[in-house]
């Protein structure tokens, strides 16, 4: 059976490719240390000014949950704000919602996972019971936010295995019912393929139509930019990344990091497709990532260069180059 999808000639014309940098959110929510809150603004500060089109900024959960965002009002109300940049905010339940309105996010982004175990786990909550709370989160938003759903483990469960690709649909055809702006599907732990990411997401953008479909991916098992390609192949222009490639859900096993955002940007910018975004601004804030988290960081292009970058041949090269000419080789 053939991959589906268009050419790479159809996908270098695709229009712009929109990317939402969330290390400041599933980047340090696992991580252990506490960034001090001026550094995340620093940070947010900076990412501002790489032309990303979107960055998730904090989360608004409970601070015992997660201790690494506890300042998130603080950090929400300090950033400067740069026109054209869509600020946004995670709320788990009522309450982060409420906060996050407050502190007058431009989307609020909710999260359900598609399998209960994992649901249970992360929200504390049902799923019946998590339908019924972000229904309520999103008739309150009205008019005051922008709310994108968050589909977790909708390539499949660490704990439960495979997920139904019918179960994510409905879901996500209900969240549209509901109204939402928008809709992320996630692979929280990398457990998505290619192949797997062409068969669910083909046609989501026409089925629901006038919502701005993402995806999600983590690298847990290095095949994150090759689902990034996938879905490129059916058409979907917005993608959540992570700067430096940190990040991974605490309530899920063997979760790691994002794919990289400056990896992405990279891949994209060297197939001829427009994101928009300064990619050496974006390494300059990626390489501070690892002192900001005290470790090293998976990000390719921050270790290698870009493909662009030049070297000089190793030692004895001219030696090797002499003998060559000697013998009118060259
Ligand atoms: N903001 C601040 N505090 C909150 C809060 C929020 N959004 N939601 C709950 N709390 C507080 C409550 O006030 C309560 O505090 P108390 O112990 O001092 O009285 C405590 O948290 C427990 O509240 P409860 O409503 O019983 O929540 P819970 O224990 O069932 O926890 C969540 C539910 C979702 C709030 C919590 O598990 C959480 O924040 N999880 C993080 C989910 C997440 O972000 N995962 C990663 C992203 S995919
Ligand atoms: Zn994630």
């Amino acid at each position: 059976m053939a991959l589906k999808g268009p050419s790479f000639g159809a996908l270098m014309n695709k229009r712009r490719i929109f990317v939402n940098d969330v290390a400041m959110r599933d980047g340090l929510q696992i991580e252990s240390v506490f960034v001090p809150t001026e550094d995340k603004i620093r940070m947010v500060n900076a990412l501002s000014q790489t032309g990303l089109s979107k960055i998730e900024v904090t989360s608004f959960t409970s601070p015992k949950a997660i201790p690494a965002l506890r300042d998130a009002e603080q950090v929400m109300m300090e950033i400067v704000r740069v026109p054209g940049v869509r600020y946004v905010a995670l709320a788990p339940n009522m309450r982060g919602a409420e906060r996050a309105m407050e502190c007058k996010v431009d989307e609020i982004n909710l999260v359900m996972s598609t399998s209960e175990t994992h649901n249970l786990a992360n929200t504390r909550m049902t799923l019946r019971q998590s339908r019924s709370v972000l229904t309520d989160i999103i008739r309150e938003a009205r008019g005051t936010a922008a709310v994108n759903i968050s589909l977790s483990t909708a390539f499949g469960c660490p704990m439960e295995g495979a997920v139904d690709p019918q179960t994510v649909i409905a879901l996500g055809d209900w969240f549209v019912e509901q109204g939402v702006d928008g809709i992320t599907l996630c692979d929280t732990t990398g457990m998505a393929n290619p192949r797997q990411v062409s068969d669910l997401t083909e046609g989501l953008d026409l089925r629901w139509k006038g919502v701005e479909l993402t995806l999600h991916f983590h690298n847990t098992r290095g095949m994150g930019l090759a689902n990034v390609i996938a879905g490129l192949g059916v058409g979907i222009q917005n993608y959540d990344a992570s700067l430096a490639g940190l990040g991974g859900c605490p309530y899920a096993p063997s979760a790691t990091g994002n794919i990289c955002t400056e990896d992405l940007v990279h891949m994209l910018q060297e197939m001829g497709m427009d994101t928009g975004v300064d990619l050496d601004k974006l390494l300059a804030c990626a390489a501070e990532m690892p002192r900001m988290v005290g470790h090293e960081v998976p990000g390719a292009i921050l270790r290698a260069g870009k493909s662009d970058a030049r070297f000089p041949p190793p030692d004895g090269f001219e030696d090797i180059r002499a003998r060559a000419l000697a013998r009118g080789d060259l």
